[in-house]
């Protein structure tokens, strides 16, 4: 029976699991393959939820608009303050991932990872959404990114399948229902920078992040499916992280942030904001699942 979350007192009208879960059924909706039936329906159901979208990022750019106000925006240094990130960022270094590697039980990681599976917004899709008419340099170095979770032409390497293998062999049933907001609150957030092109460097910025931190989390994650017995090719998809997006993280911010940022020093601060927004949002995360367990805050 999967378990309805609470939504937590507080003041917004988007950190709220009514509101996540509403997008994050629509994203799923629109998204998806369809047919040009209903479209007078649609047009009307996205008229109202983009504004809703749109005043969600807005409502997470105010909580971190001032620390992205103080990124350089010269090319290398602000190279170096994204990179900083990785140590000082929202969210980096939660006790929550030793604790996952070393002690939670199976039914733990279980928990745990279903959340992770049912916020899962498919980074392949983001990058290309987010692709979308940028700069030359850009753009090749996200395709070269795309075709990496593609498994580079080959089927049984595509990244998302990967992730999808691992949810059958642990018998998970990730739902939106039975994820806490915080976890659809990420994927919606990341799904709202890759759409909206006005938001396209801050997808830039948050899909370089993810780069960034995913190798740490990952590594933590494949220790604890070893602990719990899973094969090495059981736990590939997180074995592969914790080592590809090390070199995906190094060519992201070279190739892609870099000349982005020579070109316009404006894009340094939307990268910056987009990086804060998805690092937050995962902090959130972190915060949710450590008290869900029981353990201590920070
Ligand atoms: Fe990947
Ligand atoms: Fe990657």
């Amino acid at each position: 029976m999967a378990t309805r979350f609470v939504a937590p007192s507080c003041e917004s009208q988007f950190l709220q699991q009514s509101f996540q879960e509403r997008l994050s059924h629509w994203n799923r909706q629109r998204l998806a393959p369809a047919y040009p039936d209903d479209w007078e329906e649609r047009f009307r159901q996205d008229e109202v939820i983009l504004r809703l979208e749109h005043g969600f990022i807005e409502e997470l750019r105010a909580q971190i608009r001032d620390r992205a106000a103080q990124a350089p925006t010269d090319p290398d240094g602000f190279i170096h303050w994204f990179e900083d990130l990785e140590q000082s960022g929202p969210g980096q270094h939660d006790p929550l991932f030793p604790w996952l590697a070393e002690q939670a039980e199976r039914d733990e990681i279980r928990w745990f990872l279903t959340q992770e599976a049912a916020g899962e917004a498919g980074f392949d899709d983001l990058v290309a959404m987010t692709q979308v008419k940028l700069p030359d340099s850009p753009k090749l170095e996200l395709a070269r990114n795309y075709w990496d979770e593609m498994g580079r032409g080959n089927e049984k390497g595509m990244h998302g399948p990967m992730l999808a293998q691992l949810v059958t062999t642990l018998d998970l049933s990730p739902s939106i229902e039975a994820t806490a907001w915080e976890s659809l609150a990420l994927a919606n957030a990341m799904t709202a920078m890759a759409t909206q092109r006005c938001y396209a460097w801050h997808s830039v910025g948050a899909l370089g992040v993810i780069e960034l931190t995913a190798p740490g989390r990952s590594a933590h994650t494949a220790r604890a499916l070893r602990r719990i017995g899973l094969s090495q090719s059981e736990r590939r998809y997180f074995d592969l992280h914790a080592v590809l997006d090390v070199k995906h993280s190094r060519d992201w911010n070279e190739l892609a942030i870099k000349p982005a940022v020579a070109e316009d020093p404006r894009r340094a601060t939307a990268i910056a904001e987009g990086a804060l927004i998805r690092l937050t949002c995962g902090d959130r995360c972190f915060n949710r699942y450590r008290s869900h367990f029981g353990l201590e805050r920070r």
